[in-house]
């Protein structure tokens, strides 16, 4: 049985108190898998806390990290200061490129950083031909039509992408995003070479997210 991997994007949502609520009512058991949740600076502390006090294990990603180290970067949060909080950070997400004008010189500085002080990284692609840094420890493939849209790319064709990444790369967890629920995460985990899934929506809702959890790990 192979180990999954499921992070879950809150994206720019919930405040320290909506965590609370989701803790409060999330419950969930599984095996064989590693849970993350990625959420924002602000609430990282905070879901640490919790978490701890609850005995919960799943472990912390921020959703970006300064291309810089600490210094005179006004605005930025250092890999430095991310490691206090969370062991992983999302980068290269497909919103950061489309919004932010993230380029793929840039994600490379942010890569560096974050191995520098020891984060862990999920690295998101959009397609097969985006190049992907060294010393990344998880490769997502978000097609940018399956983000947020209730599109999802269909689970052969990621298994395809998802290969093909995999040749390229030589990392050896590669996951899927793109509109993955409950409903359909088990037709992507099915296939041979998808290790885990990205989901946004389907995480911010703590009965619809352990529900996924539950389905992938059956
Ligand atoms: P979605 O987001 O599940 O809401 O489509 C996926 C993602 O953030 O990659």
């Amino acid at each position: 049985m192979k180990h999954l991997f499921i992070a879950g994007n809150w994206k720019s949502n919930k405040t320290s108190g909506d965590a609370s609520a989701w803790l409060e009512k999330f419950s969930a058991t599984w095996e064989n898998a590693t849970v993350v949740l990625c959420a924002s600076f602000t609430i990282l502390g905070p879901l640490q806390w919790q978490m701890k006090q609850k005995g919960l294990s799943i472990e912390l990603a921020a959703q970006d990290v300064s291309p810089f180290g600490e210094g005179a970067y006004t605005g930025e949060v250092s890999g430095r200061q991310v490691k206090e909080y969370a062991n992983w950070v999302l980068i290269g997400h497909s919103e950061r490129r489309k919004h932010f004008g993230e380029t793929d010189e840039v994600l490379a500085k942010k890569v560096e950083q974050a191995k520098l002080t020891g984060l862990k990284i999920i690295y998101c692609v959009q397609d097969a031909n985006i190049a992907v840094p060294a010393g990344v420890d998880v490769v997502a493939y978000e097609p940018y039509f399956a983000i947020g849209t209730g599109q999802s790319d269909t689970p052969e064709n990621a298994n395809a992408v998802i290969a093909g990444i995999k040749a390229k790369t030589q990392v050896s967890t590669v996951i899927y995003g793109g509109s993955v629920t409950h409903e359909n995460v088990a037709s992507f985990i099915s296939q041979e070479s998808i290790d885990g899934v990205l989901p946004g929506g389907a995480s911010l809702d703590p009965e619809k997210f352990a529900k996924l959890i539950e389905a992938a790990s059956a």
